[in-house]
């Protein structure tokens, strides 16, 4: 494939700690078909940003569920939510105490020590 005929996703993603004031960063990210939003946050943070934070154990297999963030408004499970060459919004969940970038609290109060 040439390089003129490369797609490029856009990820605008919300930075930052609780209590600050929301800013956006975007990052081009290349793209390829199948590829998911996890993909593309993991892009970034090996070629871009790596202190973007994020979450993630499994990858793809949907099995951890921490990987969860709001992907263009909706409550997604990043390592699903399939990549499309646009420009997807990424927040961390609104229900959630904020930690940082897209990483929240999300152990319930009954379980922490
Ligand atoms: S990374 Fe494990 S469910 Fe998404």
């Amino acid at each position: 494939m040439s390089e003129a005929t490369l797609k490029t996703a856009i990820l605008r993603i919300r930075r930052g700690l609780l209590n600050e004031v929301a800013r956006y960063h975007d990052y081009n990210v290349p793209y390829e078909e199948g590829m998911s939003v996890l993909d593309a946050l993991r892009w970034i943070r090996a070629n871009r940003d790596s202190t973007l934070a994020i979450r993630y154990s499994c990858i793809n297999a949907n099995a951890c569920k921490t990987c969860m963030a709001l992907v263009n408004g909706e409550v997604e499970y990043t390592c699903i939510a399939r990549l499309t060459p646009d420009i997807i919004i990424v927040e961390p969940l609104p229900k959630r105490p904020l930690i940082r970038d897209l990483v929240t609290d999300t152990v319930p109060d009954d379980e922490k020590l």
